[in-house]
């Protein structure tokens, strides 16, 4: 098993809990039709999970399906290129929905994902970002719903990782860098 780094804790369970339930409410207030959530794996699937329960509680029944793409390679610093690893199986024509993703960084990877939903006849095609990450913006793209606004940080934990580690922590914690306190 890798070291374990220092990791500091950013948003813990309870906040993200509660969050995910707002977020939850703020899709139910919207009243989507026939909604398909497409998760985009790897990052969201732990944000995912939790907002389909939450989504339940607020007395929404979405179709959850997953779309795996690849954005960031092994390390911190994007490749820039969007990769479809595996497709969604649904038909969209016709249908909300909203892609779930971990984070909104520069954009490229969800703008992709709305494009290539789009194309295929969505009547609407949505953002939930567990977190948004404005700095390093390079795609016109905003998200419709959002967790928290994240700092100018390398987040790991509650489904996201650094070098394909800490994916497992139940709170979204960062490591921190040379200025940090
Ligand atoms: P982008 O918006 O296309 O730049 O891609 C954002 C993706 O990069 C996210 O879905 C994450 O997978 C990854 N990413 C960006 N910032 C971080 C971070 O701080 N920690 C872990 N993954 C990150
Ligand atoms: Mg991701």
């Amino acid at each position: 098993m890798a070291d374990k780094p220092d990791i500091r804790v950013l948003f813990d369970e309870d906040t993200i809990a509660q969050r995910v339930q707002e977020v939850a409410e703020e899709i139910a207030a919207d009243k989507p039709h026939n909604l398909l959530v497409v998760a985009i794996l790897k990052g969201s699937f732990m944000f995912a999970a939790d907002l389909a329960r939450a989504l339940h509680k607020s007395n929404i029944a979405p179709e959850m399906e997953f779309l795996h793409l690849s954005s960031y390679g092994k390390g911190t610093v994007s490749s820039g290129e969007v990769k479809v690893l595996r497709d969604i199986e649904s038909n969209v024509e016709g249908r909300d929905v909203i892609l779930v993703d971990d984070i909104l960084e520069s954009g490229r990877t969800l703008l992709f994902a709305q494009n290539m939903i789009a194309s295929r006849g969505a009547k609407s095609v949505r953002v939930a970002a567990l977190l948004d990450k404005p700095k390093n913006r390079i795609a016109e793209i905003k998200s419709d719903y959002i967790g928290f606004d994240c700092p100018d940080k390398f987040v790991v934990g509650y489904g996201m990782d650094m070098g394909h580690a800490w994916r497992q922590l139940p709170f979204i914690g960062y490591v921190p860098q040379e200025g940090d306190e």
